[in-house]
């Protein structure tokens, strides 16, 4: 019944600490779904617990309970080498800093995914070449992270998130080691992508303007979600002082 949807949560608590010991609910019944080709970004102060949430839905983590389902598939219920399969091909992940490989090139990196389900290496080949394109990291394929900026390190973090072709991609403050220029060319990209590629799309930001380039955002507070804006037709700028006007009444 789900399998229309690319996510849909239900009810997800989360305490960290044993029974007995000191405990802290960072969830608290937090439900809502993802459509395909959406792009939803989730909004909270620090604290608020996002990266629980995003660990969660990308199944680095479990939930104490409730359930997560990834393009119809239960990730709660999954084990071991099941997890670490249905990870490998459905879901693809940047993180804020950036967590590339530093002993290999850009290509190697990109290509990692699809090494490790033991794509041939034929196939390789011209999958990192088109995400990379994609990305505008043509030229610098065969630098190694050392060697290339930030902004260029997050295109190779995106490209390796994307190479796979995921059925979502998660990002946690990805753009929060990024100057405001490199910033404003990967959520462009992002934005692209979601428009033309389909790809969908859940970034978890505390950044307004970050946040502007998604169609939806739900906000979190207190690991709970008070409130959901809807970007429609409006044009990113207005949806941005939107936000702004938002986190004034919300985070208060
Ligand atoms: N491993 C952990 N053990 C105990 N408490 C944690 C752990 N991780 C996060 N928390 C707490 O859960 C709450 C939410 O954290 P987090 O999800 O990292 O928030 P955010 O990403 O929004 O800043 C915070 O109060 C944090 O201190
Ligand atoms: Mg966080």
């Amino acid at each position: 019944m789900t399998a229309s949807k690319v996510v849909a949560l239900k009810d997800i608590n989360k305490t960290y600490g044993k029974a007995g010991q000191k405990q802290y609910q960072a969830l608290k019944g937090i439900s809502f779904d993802v459509e395909p080709g959406e792009f939803v970004g989730i909004m909270g102060a620090s604290g608020s617990g996002k990266t629980t949430l995003l660990n969660i839905l990308s199944t680095l983590d479990t939930p104490t309970s409730g359930s997560v389902d990834i393009n119809g598939t239960d990730v709660t219920k999954l084990k071991g080498d099941k997890l670490a399969d249905f990870r490998a091909k459905e879901i693809g992940f940047i993180f804020q800093d950036f967590n590339l490989l530093e002993s290999l090139t850009a290509r190697e990196n990109i290509a990692l995914p699809l090494a490790l389900q033991n794509v041939s290496t034929k196939k390789i080949q011209p999958a990192v070449e088109k995400i990379a394109a994609s990305l505008g990291i043509s030229a610098i394929l065969d630098s190694y992270p050392s060697e290339i900026s930030g902004g260029q390190k997050q295109r190779v973090a995106a490209a390796r998130a994307l190479v796979h072709e995921p059925a979502i991609l998660f990002g946690d403050e990805p753009t929060g080691a990024l100057d405001s220029q490199s910033a404003r060319e990967l959520l462009e990209t992002m934005k692209r992508l979601n428009d033309e590629d389909d790809v969908s799309i859940l970034l978890v930001t505390h950044d307004p303007f970050s946040a502007s380039y998604a169609k939806r955002i739900l906000f979190i507070k207190d690991g709970v979600i008070g409130k959901e804006l809807l970007r429609g037709d409006m044009p990113r700028e207005q949806f941005y002082g939107q936000i702004l006007d938002e986190l004034g009444t919300f985070q208060k």
